[in-house]
């Protein structure tokens, strides 16, 4: 029997994207599977019903879990949204079981098999399953934009017959997937840019991107490729350094990060008075707490003269392309376990299993098991 994919609508407020565009539901469909789709759920990033071909439009979320055997999310499903599905269901999108251990355990109770995709593992196979990457990228796109139009003068240099106008000086502070593709960016734009990073690899890819390095002296490269969490040593280091670029930058944007911990704080308050007037800040941290003390998650202020603004859900503000990518990744994720419209996900897999949140009324991420059953593996 050919499986029912089923795309709801996604009703966390402000969320734009949908986790199947049409033309990469055309590509489920030759995979042999049903399509349903909750009527509306592309009306955000400008897909309507009509343009989902050979896909089954489904008036409401209740009509569409009854039916659905897998069901494609962005947010983590809510509580009210596992219970319901039916018992045994499939579910693949975010989770952030950190932030919501208690729907981790409703999954488990109703034998849910939840697919976490930040949990994939960051093996070259998987890049094009890579949800983090996809929609760090655009975030990191989009802060430049959003600098830039908040900023009070250009950034490119110009010559023009009022007289010669200096590009703008960029900083990015951390150079993960977010941090490269905001660099190159603003590279694009015409500004003056640096970039920096605790992960001594990052020299080089910030190089390679025309932006010049900030060395701090301090290289903090952890497990997995991530950075570690500074010591206080460490910490002090780097301020010394970085506070005079801080200082003489126009714009600065932040996207440091440490798996499953909050944002580390690079930016004081103290810092940000000695900014100059009318620079920006966009801390692309936001969503974990902020690299800089001013910013307040979701919100713009203005700290002495300096316009912060820690904005949340970024991906969400360019939905075309974040549902675009977001549904490959889905795509290649999900196709190896899907044929002739049957879904038989091979279990020994290393992607498969990294990723499987929840299976047989068991929470089968080790972290997280810990986290919400109290006990290790
Ligand atoms: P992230 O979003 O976890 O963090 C962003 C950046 O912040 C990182 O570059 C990190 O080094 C930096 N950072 C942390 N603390 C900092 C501090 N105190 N000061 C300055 N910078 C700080 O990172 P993202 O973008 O997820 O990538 C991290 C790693 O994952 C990299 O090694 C990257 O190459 C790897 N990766 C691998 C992929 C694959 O093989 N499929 C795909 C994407 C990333």
């Amino acid at each position: 029997m050919p499986i029912r994919l089923g795309v709801p609508r996604e009703i966390e407020q402000g969320e734009c994207r949908v986790a199947l565009v049409p033309a990469v539901a055309e590509r489920f469909r030759k995979l042999g599977v049903e399509l349903l789709l909750e009527t509306g759920a592309g009306a955000g990033s400008y897909h309507p019903d009509s343009t989902y071909n050979g896909v089954t439009i489904v008036s409401s979320a209740g009509e569409l879990y009854q039916q659905a055997d897998l069901i494609l999310k962005i947010q983590p499903p809510t509580e009210a949204e596992i219970a319901q599905m039916k018992e045994g269901t499939a579910v693949a999108g975010m989770m952030l079981p950190y932030r919501y251990p208690e729907r981790v355990r409703k999954m488990r109770d109703r034998n849910i098999l939840s697919f976490a995709m930040e949990l994939v593992p960051r093996i070259s196979r998987a890049q094009g399953m890579d949800v983090l990457s996809s929609q760090a990228s655009i975030a990191g796109y989009k802060a430049v934009l959003m600098a830039a139009d908040r900023f009070g003068g250009f950034f490119p240099m110009l010559t023009t017959a009022a007289g010669t106008i200096r590009p703008a000086k960029v900083l990015i502070i951390g150079a993960g997937v977010a941090g490269l593709q905001a660099i190159a960016t603003a590279k694009r734009l015409g500004a003056m840019v640096e970039g920096y990073d605790v992960r001594g690899a990052t020299r080089e890819q910030v190089e390679s991107l025309g932006a010049k390095f900030v060395d701090t002296g301090v290289s903090a490269d952890g497990a997995g490729g991530y950075a570690r969490e500074l010591t206080d040593e460490e910490k002090q280091q780097q301020q010394g350094v970085l506070e005079t670029h801080i200082a003489a930058a126009d714009v600065v944007i932040t996207t440091a990060a440490i798996p499953g911990r909050p944002s580390p704080k690079i930016i004081s308050k103290a810092v940000v008075e000695q900014m100059k007037p009318g620079a920006v800040i966009i801390d692309l941290a936001a969503e974990g707490g902020g690299n800089c003390e001013a910013t307040e998650p979701g919100s713009q202020v203005i700290h002495n003269d300096v316009i912060v603004f820690g904005p949340l859900n970024v991906p969400s503000t360019l939905p075309v392309h974040a549902s675009e990518m977001y549904s490959k990744n889905l795509l290649n994720f999900l196709s190896p376990m899907i044929e002739d419209g049957e879904f038989n996900p091979d279990w020994d897999d290393e992607v498969i299993a990294g990723s499987t949140l929840t299976r047989d009324g068991e929470i089968k991420h080790a972290a997280t098991r810990e986290q919400v059953e109290g006990s290790a593996p």
